[in-house]
């Protein structure tokens, strides 16, 4: 990111303040998240879709009330997908009609209270779901806007674990087989909902824009059969998110400008094809927006060599703080930041304190020779989907978030204690 920099000693210091006194204040691991970063994101993607267009950001991706207040100051949006995000984003002040929520099993208590609260969206996940929400908005005496989720059969080039837009998956209501139309006709038909749009996302991590041009031909399709059906034109579309960031250099992101010209561009082509008024887009980045504005930092422990192998670089925390090398193969890279180092580079391996061989953080890696117990080091990119997913396995206790602006740095989401564990156990 723009303040991250290495000072004369080769310290990385980040909103100016040097990750050796974080480490010190704040102790390691930690999430250290650059908020002027994440604001500039936010803030490049909502002016890139300018007025015509709405910005979601996907909760899932990482979530805290300081997060939800940034979304709020910086004029986005919020996707979320469980009761806990909804709460997460009521209790920081997000005005519920600014709030969508997914989510492919939500419990009848969920939705309750997500209509209660008057959320700008429940995005309809399957047939059951699209009359337990008309039961429900009608119980409580109002109207639901709604979009449907489909299916449009777009495997998008990603991990096969989060692609979800190929039909063989929980997700959505497929095209195939009309199945998305009678969807949209039992929609339609009940008082308690209004149909305001029909809402795709095709996975995650996605540089290809082919997939989202495929997905929008599909789901314009369908608007086109819905109008000339129904006489009824929906007025959204929602692309979803999946934009890809750069975990290491062979990655190259688009810029959320050209992702929004190549969206727009696409749906307006599609639908004037169509001779459809072009609805109003929206999209779901989580990972893109906050993926790039945070690394976790780590102390060096046991630094194990194996002959004619590699060297086994042991850090203070592991799979429990970053599940994503173990789970989607997923690359990072890692550097020492705590001073520079003119040793010859060696083979290494990243892994964590966890009892499972698995618990590997950056598979291969070359770090400096000399790298001792006491070193800091950091692996970028891990502001999405790290905190996010950390669990509390071996009972290790998850890392604080700490939000560094203007040289000032301050914990949003404080570290686990013993006693926060403790607490849950009533045996
Ligand atoms: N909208 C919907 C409906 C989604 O399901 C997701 C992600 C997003 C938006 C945001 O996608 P993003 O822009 O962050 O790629 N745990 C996995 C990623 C799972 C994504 C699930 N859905 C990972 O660590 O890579």
């Amino acid at each position: 990111s723009q303040t991250v920099r290495r000072d004369e000693d080769g310290v990385l210091t980040v909103g100016g303040i040097p990750a050796t006194r974080l480490a010190e204040e704040f102790g390691t691991p930690a999430y250290v998240l650059d908020e002027d970063d994440f604001r500039a994101r936010a803030r490049a993607w909502r002016t890139a879709f300018g007025s015509g267009a709405d910005v979601f950001y996907a909760g899932k991706a990482f979530l805290s009330r300081a997060v939800v207040r940034w979304l709020h100051e910086e004029g986005l949006n919020l996707d979320v997908c469980s009761g806990g995000e909804l709460a997460t984003a009521l209790s920081a002040g997000m005005p519920a009609e600014r709030i969508a929520f997914h989510g492919n099993n939500k419990s009848p208590e969920e939705i309750r209270r997500a209509v209660a609260a008057g959320v700008g969206r429940i995005v309809l996940d399957s047939f059951q779901e699209i009359v337990r929400v008309a039961h429900i908005a009608q119980e409580l005496g109002t109207r639901q806007r709604v979009q449907i989720r489909v299916t449009v059969g777009v495997e998008a080039h990603t991990h096969e674990f989060i692609a979800t837009a190929h039909e063989d998956q929980k997700f959505g209501i497929p095209l195939a087989g009309g199945q998305a139309a009678e969807a949209v006709r039992r929609a339609l038909k009940l008082d308690g909902l209004e149909l305001i749009g029909l809402h795709s996302h095709i996975g995650s991590q996605i540089f290809d824009m082919s997939g989202f041009e495929v997905a929008a031909h599909r789901v314009v399709g369908l608007l086109k059969d819905i109008r000339d059906e129904h006489g009824v034109e929906l007025p959204e579309i929602d692309l979803g998110g999946g934009l890809g960031i750069a975990y290491t250099s062979g990655d190259d992101p688009r810029e959320p400008h050209e992702i929004a010209k190549a969206l727009t561009e696409i749906v307006g082509r599609e639908c004037e094809a169509a001779r459809l008024t072009t609805p109003r887009i929206s999209v779901e980045p989580g990972r893109a927006i906050v993926g790039p504005t945070a690394f976790t930092l780590y102390e060096v422990g046991t630094v194990k060599p194996l002959e004619g192998l590699r060297t086994y670089v042991s850090v203070d925390g592991g799979m429990s703080d970053n599940i994503r090398t173990a789970l989607y193969d997923a690359e990072y890279s890692v550097a020492l930041v705590s001073r520079t180092s003119e040793a010859e580079p060696m083979l290494s391996r990243v892994v964590g304190k966890h009892c499972e061989s698995g618990d590997i953080v950056v598979r291969d890696t070359f770090l400096p020779a000399d790298l001792a117990p006491g070193d800091l080091i950091a692996v970028p990119a891990t502001g999405a989907y790290c905190r996010s997913m950390a669990s509390n396995y071996n009972h290790v206790l998850r890392p604080p978030v700490v939000a560094v602006r203007d040289g000032e740095a301050r914990v949003i989401v404080r570290r686990e204690t013993e006693e926060d564990l403790l607490r849950l156990d009533v045996g």
